[in-house]
């Protein structure tokens, strides 16, 4: 995408990625993304804020030769993935007086991915402020989010802020402002559970710092810009303060139909009582959607076969990616079928210890369910009901 200027001076340098289809060999991105730099004019100093991916870094060249960059004095890294610091070197090749601008925990995890060399570097304290002339930028400490290193800067005269993966959303788009809020919440919500989730409490202590801050405009490095910015920090409230909702989560494998019988039995019934329950069979999962369900779930439910005594290996999957995102769910259990022996719920317990979830008897039935295993069905779902309300956990909005 060719550069943009979005405010006097101030101007998106950086690279929509159409095509890509996987993060981190890892995570889904059914829209691709995008990974935005900006570039900021001072009347003394240039900066540019974050770079490309590593695969990419002759677009943003362009975009600075196409806006006749001939001196840049800054590189300021929010945050040392290589989707945003993968261009440094090349910027730097091109650039060679330019300084990166980052914290020592950044100038460290750059050193070893890069090989830059100490006087490459200028390390900023928290709240530090370097002047571009007419212009200042205020760099915010804001670590995990989602690697230790992380901070963002705010451009205090334009009230722009620039956070880096914080509020992002991996979409790729023309537009350089949120247009479709329906479809950025979702897609932010997706990047919240499968990037931010996990450091819940740092993010906490990240929105309580920037509270006192005005923004006019909020500049992820992924997405689309938020002309107004309340959007997407009330998001983040929601989907860090609040309580879980009425919602059950149920990643599960079948391999002969028991399983899903006993799936099926339960959604069922929750549904009847109100209650909202997404399933997921794993062996065809969009593990991004999951992690977003699991973001409201006041309950997870497990449902396994059993394989060689243990879990299903695509159910410890599903547990360990759960274990992982650590969702503020308060409840837990297991159902699913064996053969002739199993040790399928310990093995899951076991591989959850970083959910703080009161287990419910799980329902473990032995080839199909008869009437005794769908009654030991029933009951859960009952019990899982009365708990969601003893809990105050609220309707999820339509
Ligand atoms: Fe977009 Fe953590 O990198």
């Amino acid at each position: 995408m060719k550069a943009r200027e979005f405010a006097p001076g101030i101007f998106s340098v950086g690279v929509v990625d159409w095509d890509r289809r996987l993060f981190d060999s890892l995570i889904p991105l059914p829209d691709g993304t995008s990974y935005n730099a900006y570039l900021i004019k001072g009347s003394e100093k240039t900066a540019l804020i974050d770079t490309v991916d590593h695969k990419m870094p002759e677009i943003l060249l362009d975009n600075l030769d196409l806006l006749g960059i001939k001196r840049l004095d800054y590189v300021i890294s929010n945050h040392s993935e290589p989707d945003h610091s993968g261009a440094i070197p090349h910027v730097l090749a091109k650039y060679p007086e330019a300084l990166v601008i980052c914290t020592p925990k950044a100038k460290d995890l750059l050193t070893d991915l890069f090989h830059l060399a100490p006087e490459k570097f200028k390390t900023v304290n928290d709240l530090e402020t370097l002047s571009l002339g007419d212009r200042t930028l205020e760099f915010i400490y804001a670590p995990w989010v989602h690697w230790p290193e992380t901070m963002l800067t705010y451009l205090r005269e334009d009230k722009i802020l620039f956070p880096c993966d914080f509020f992002g959303s991996h979409i790729a788009t023309t537009d350089l402002y949120v247009t479709d809020e329906g479809r950025v919440y979702e897609a932010a919500k997706r990047y919240y559970a499968e990037i931010m989730m996990p450091f819940r409490a740092q993010i906490k202590n990240n929105l309580e710092k920037i509270k006192g801050y005005e923004f006019e405009l909020i500049a992820p490095s992924h997405g689309p810009m938020y002309g107004e910015p309340d959007f997407i920090i009330n998001a983040y409230h929601e989907w860090v303060y609040d309580e879980p909702k009425n919602v059950v989560v149920i990643p599960y494998i079948s391999m002969h139909g028991s399983t899903k019988k006993m799936v099926d039995y339960l959604v069922s019934s929750l549904a009847v009582n109100g209650v909202t329950v997404e399933q997921f069979d794993m062996s065809v999962v969009d593990t991004g959607k999951m992690a977003m369900a699991l973001v409201d779930a006041g309950t997870i439910v497990i449902g396994t076969p059993t394989v060689m005594i243990g879990p299903h290996p695509l159910i410890a999957y599903a547990a360990f990616l759960a274990n992982a995102l650590k969702p503020k769910a308060k409840f837990a259990s297991i159902i699913g079928s064996y053969g002739w022996g199993t040790k399928a719920v310990d093995t899951i317990v076991g591989l959850v210890p970083n959910l703080k979830v009161e287990i419910i008897p799980p329902v473990i039935c032995k080839g199909q369910p008869r009437d005794i295993d769908y009654q030991a069905l029933e009951k859960l779902a009952e019990t899982i009901v009365q708990k969601h309300k003893d809990a105050g956990f609220v309707e999820k909005a339509e």
